[in-house]
């Protein structure tokens, strides 16, 4: 137990504070507080044991451990000045600790007062503020479950660090530490902001003629948005002032939005604003599902989102698809692991790759956004990461789960991997079993689905020479980032090339490896640069529309910045022998990576038997092409295409089911499929109707794009995961000319 406490300024936080840490973390709690009744009331409530009357007489105090400055903002630099004697007095005896919800100022008030940030000053921010103020308020459980945000500096003392980051641990609080500048930003965007918009709102009904009535009949939603509102005036007008760059920024922004909401009002466009709304609310789920660490479909039973593509119209344009999803994984895996930091622009936020980041962020890793596809990560090296407190999260991502096993097999502490109804299903033994032989400890459920169970190697992992059973590059790159923990060599061959994001990226970083035919390896023990990463369009994002184009009369469109890595690019090489028109102009390098832009055209298109090496290159593609396929003259068929079965859904059976659904008879095999096909020059191909997605992404998109060619309307159920690669695929697709809107509009 240490000696002191003397919280300066006895409100809220500061008096729960002392009410949390009085008798359990030291002896005695000492307050000050500038008005005199809220000193008495303080004493009299027993929050602290005793106060001073005024600043200077700190200095007579004995035992003083620590000092917590509870004042607003604006008033530190007096604060300091006085009770600087005792500071120095004590020198680095003391622990000097802060609540203010702005860092900047603070920083500028210890050089402008003491010389330098002493280094046995830690910053912190709880955020646990209420409207309630005063002695009144101050409860010891203010901040259980509550993030505190720590800022260190360069010359913070690591073991004053600690110290303070256990207090707040003592108190309940999730304790995370962040840049002085990121966290202004953050908290600007996320506290500031929605504080200011409270205050103007209250302002603006409060000042109408009929004020009264507005206030008599508001109910929840006028209570539930101007809470705050109720907040100290004096305090937030501090705040504002003192983060004044970073609130303008972030009012500017909000601004913007604001405008184009109006003019969507103005000009009566409900299509836009319905989707807008469901976007933001999907977002909110999201991140509550984060925030919360449950499945999303469990967040909220009002999830099942119902989408509505109008039969009929074509494609015209020139647009962006966002980041690649496969690059926007690998980029924070890999800038994590780096030494320095990674710089990442173009990253796709989309629910999949915001998985693997939160993640990261789970094992201590300090990202910064993302912030329109801008993402800095601040690599920790190989051995950086720290033990997740909780089993970590990965959504819908297959991806990010067995890419991460093959990681975590390395680390010297224990994790669990677990996703939402989806990926729970999937088969993970594919990674399992091979990291087993690496002598990594992995446990799946007994049928190899997730979670999997992670335990540290008992005597560190050996490189493996491996065959890859199936083509897979989730299987590929999860052992080779196992192998970067592995005294040896790991060697992998594939049956068939697959994407190759993570050998790219590797080499990017600094790290060897040997190509050769259809093997990679590497040698573990080596180091990774951290570097700047621009990621591509995806290709993946960009097939809808390179179909939609094609099978559309009259299509004219152009799709920039798009990743056309040959791992890939089997989408264009299977439109191109159907017959289609796909032009790929400006090639050039981003990134590590290939980039064009891309130019589609109708075209009338031809059954084909698919060739089985064009199978990898085109996994994730099958569902639109399915469409395709149908809209092509003569039949089509896929073999070879077994991993289609164990997709986000059972793509084929998915597929098969929704064509049905709208009138075209195709047929399923073990490994692919038969697709009929169509009369040349014949309309409407798909009869319209309702087809389910089964919660699959690309199932839903692929039957957006169906509707270009029938005869009524397509429903398609079960879209809220849209969002997990194309989260604003709704918007971009009616920008181009079709047509789609929630259910809930037409309803
Ligand atoms: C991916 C690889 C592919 C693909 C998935 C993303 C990757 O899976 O379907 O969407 O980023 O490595 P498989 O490697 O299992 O075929």
């Amino acid at each position: 137990m240490m000696d002191t406490l003397v919280v300066i300024g006895l409100g809220l936080i500061g008096g729960s504070f002392s009410l949390g840490l009085k008798q359990k973390a030291f002896k005695r709690v000492v307050g000050y507080d500038l008005n005199a009744l809220h000193r008495e009331r303080a004493l009299s409530l027993g929050v602290v044991d005793e106060v001073i009357d005024t600043l200077p007489d700190l200095e007579a105090l004995d035992g003083l451990d620590m000092v917590l400055l509870a004042v607003p903002v604006n008033a530190y630099k007096g604060v300091l000045s006085e009770i600087k004697p005792a500071l120095l007095r004590r020198g680095e005896n003391c622990i000097l600790s802060d609540v203010g919800s702005v860092k900047g100022p603070l920083l500028n008030a210890a050089n402008d007062v003491m010389g330098e940030v002493p280094s046995h000053w830690v910053m912190g921010h709880p955020i646990a503020g209420s409207e309630k103020h005063g002695p009144d308020a101050a409860t010891p459980e203010l901040f259980q479950r509550h993030k505190v945000i720590l800022t260190p500096t360069e010359t913070t003392d690591a073991v004053v660090l600690n110290k303070v980051v256990g207090l707040w641990r003592q108190l309940g609080a999730n304790v995370e530490t962040m840049s002085v500048k990121h966290h202004d930003h953050v908290l600007a965007q996320t506290s500031h902001l929605p504080h200011l918009l409270a205050y103007a709102l209250v302002s603006d009904l409060s000042s109408q003629t009929d004020s009264r009535q507005i206030f008599h009949y508001a109910a929840g939603g006028f209570r539930d948005f101007t809470r705050i509102a109720a907040s100290s005036p004096a305090m937030w007008h501090d705040i504002f002032f003192t983060n004044r760059d970073s609130l303008l920024d972030a009012l500017s922004s909000y601004m913007d939005e604001l405008n184009d909401f109006k003019t969507l009002l103005e000009t009566g466009d409900s299509k836009t604003l319905l989707v807008k709304l469901s976007e933001s609310r999907s977002a909110r789920q999201y991140f509550q599902a984060l925030l919360e660490r449950k499945r999303l479909d469990q967040v909220s039973s009002e999830q099942a989102v119902t989408l509505v593509a109008r039969s009929g119209g074509n494609v015209k344009g020139d647009i962006q698809v966002p980041g690649d999803k496969s690059i926007s994984h690998r980029a924070i895996m890999l800038g994590a692991l780096a030494e320095g930091v990674t710089d990442i622009s173009g990253f796709l936020e989309g629910e999949d790759s915001l998985a693997t980041l939160q993640a990261f962020r789970d094992m201590g890793v300090k990202i910064e956004g993302p912030d329109n596809g801008r993402v800095k990560v601040t690599g920790v090296g190989l051995n950086g990461l720290q033990a997740p407190d909780k089993p970590l999260y990965l959504g819908n991502s297959g991806t990010a789960m067995r890419l991460l096993a093959g990681l975590l097999s390395g680390q010297s502490f224990s994790s669990e991997l677990m996703g939402d109804a989806s990926l729970s299903s999937r088969p993970m033994k594919r990674v399992t079993v091979p990291l087993q032989s690496m002598g990594g400890q992995l446990k799946t459920e007994s049928d190899g689905t997730p979670p999997i169970r992670i335990t540290p190697s008992v005597n560190g992992l050996k490189g493996i020479q491996y065959e890859l059973p199936m083509a897979s590059a989730q299987v590929k790159s999860a052992l080779l980032l196992a192998g970067l923990y592995s005294q040896d060599k790991t060697s992998i061959t594939e049956p068939a090339p697959t994407r190759d994001h993570t050998e790219r990226m590797l080499e990017g970083m600094g790290y060897a490896i040997e190509r050769e035919g259809n093997s990679v390896s590497l040698v573990g023990g080596g180091r990774l640069q951290g570097i700047q990463l621009r990621v591509p369009g995806d290709i993946s994002s960009a097939a809808f529309f390179l179909v939609a184009a094609s099978i559309t009369p009259g299509s004219d469109l152009w799709i920039r910045n798009v990743g056309v890595n040959p791992t890939r690019d089997g989408i264009i090489q299977l439109l191109r022998l159907m017959g289609g028109n796909v032009e790929i102009a400006n090639n050039r390098f981003a990134g590590g990576e290939p980039v064009a832009d891309l130019h589609v055209q109708h075209a009338p298109l031809k059954g084909i038997d698919i060739p089985e090496e064009l199978v990898p290159l085109a996994i994730d593609e099958f569902p639109v092409l399915f469409i395709a396929a149908a809209c092509a003259e003569g039949e089509t068929t896929l073999t070879g295409a077994h991993e289609l079965r164990v997709k986000e859904s059972d793509r084929i059976q998915a597929m098969i089911d929704g064509l049905a659904a709208i009138g075209v008879e195709a047929q399923g095999t073990p490994d692919g499929a038969i697709i009929p096909g169509t009369k040349a020059g014949k309309e409407s191909v798909f009869l319209g109707g309702e087809v389910n997605s089964l919660g699959d992404h690309r199932i839903a998109m692929a039957f957006a794009v169906a509707s270009l060619r029938s005869q009524a309307d397509i429903r398609i159920l079960d879209c809220a995961n849209v969002a997990t690669s194309f989260p604003n695929f709704v918007l971009l697709a009616n920008q181009v000319g079709l047509s789609i809107e929630p259910a809930e509009a037409i309803s």
